[in-house]
């Protein structure tokens, strides 16, 4: 149990909300270790009405639950903890692992709703440790041992954007441009050994290229069969955001999807990141 925090679940699967946090710098330790005790059972946790809060206090907040890191290696420059996640620049609405593409994988991500579209854009998130449960045994032999690929430069293995096929429009290009102006290409384990649970989770999502080894088009099925397990509805959480609302997840134990239904209004959140550890392979 929890003594100083309320929790709530929101899904069977994952996703609590939480109560009795005022977010800042000055959350009480033992406050600050149920939360985090909370946010690796839950793997996403929701803090509501949390209208006093700024970027300052968002900050002070995720500084307690670990080390604020930069939180895009290509967009933010140094020193900047605040990634913007604005309509204006682009729409997040794809299955992803936050900044999959370097060495040391973010552990969380804190994300605050500044603006929101009077209907539509919530985010989903889905559990990627259940989604690695689920596989029958002979596919958790193929993929205990595989490794993958990831960059920030999108591949056809992502399911990205259908508008893709006949080009990409102007405002992708520049987002694009702007996410994709320096190359990251990075090798990880397709299951990795989460760091605090000790459960085996699968590490997918839209950055990756391609399996080692595998053929683009062996590749691109896989991948779709791997994303079908880790995104079938009943393994989500879906949120409705309000504002004072502050999510954190699990950045090694889930994937995420922005929820493109607000047509051309405007949305806009601000994101903290959380340094994270190389992943450790089932082989260690
Ligand atoms: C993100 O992918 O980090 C942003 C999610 C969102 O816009 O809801």
């Amino acid at each position: 149990g929890y003594a100083t925090i309320e929790v709530r679940k929101v899904g069977a699967h994952l996703g609590a909300q939480i109560g009795g946090v005022v977010i800042g710098g000055d959350v009480p330790p033992e406050q600050v270790a149920e939360i985090k005790r909370a946010l690796a059972a839950h793997k996403v946790i929701f803090l509501r009405d949390q209208h006093d809060a700024g970027d300052a206090e968002q900050r002070a907040f995720a500084g307690l639950l670990g080390t604020v890191t930069k939180p895009h290696p290509t967009v933010a420059g140094d020193g900047e903890a605040i990634l913007p996640i604005d309509s204006d620049t682009g729409k997040a609405n794809s299955w992803h692992t936050d900044v999959t593409f370097v060495d040391r994988i973010p552990s969380a991500s804190l994300l605050r709703a500044v603006e929101l579209p009077p209907y539509g854009g919530t985010t989903v998130w889905a559990n990627t440790t259940r989604a690695y449960e689920s596989l029958h045994p002979a596919l958790k032999a193929l993929v205990d041992r595989l490794w993958a690929v990831h960059s920030n430069l999108y591949d056809y293995a992502a399911e990205r954007d259908e508008k893709r096929i006949g080009g990409i429009d102007v405002k992708e290009q520049a987002y694009r441009d702007e996410f994709g102006h320096l190359e990251y290409e990075t090798e990880h384990p397709v299951v990795r050994i989460h760091p605090v649970t000790g459960e085996r989770t699968l590490l997918l999502g839209h950055f990756i290229r391609h399996f080692v080894g595998l053929s683009g088009r062996d590749s691109s099925d896989l991948f779709q069969l791997l994303q079908r397990h880790v995104t079938r509805l009943d393994n989500t959480v879906r949120w409705s955001w309000r504002l004072g609302d502050l999510a954190v997840w699990d950045n090694q134990a889930t994937q995420h999807y922005a929820v493109d239904d607000y047509d051309d209004q405007h949305r806009r959140l601000h994101r903290i990141t959380l340094a994270g550890e190389v992943p450790v392979s089932v082989d260690g």
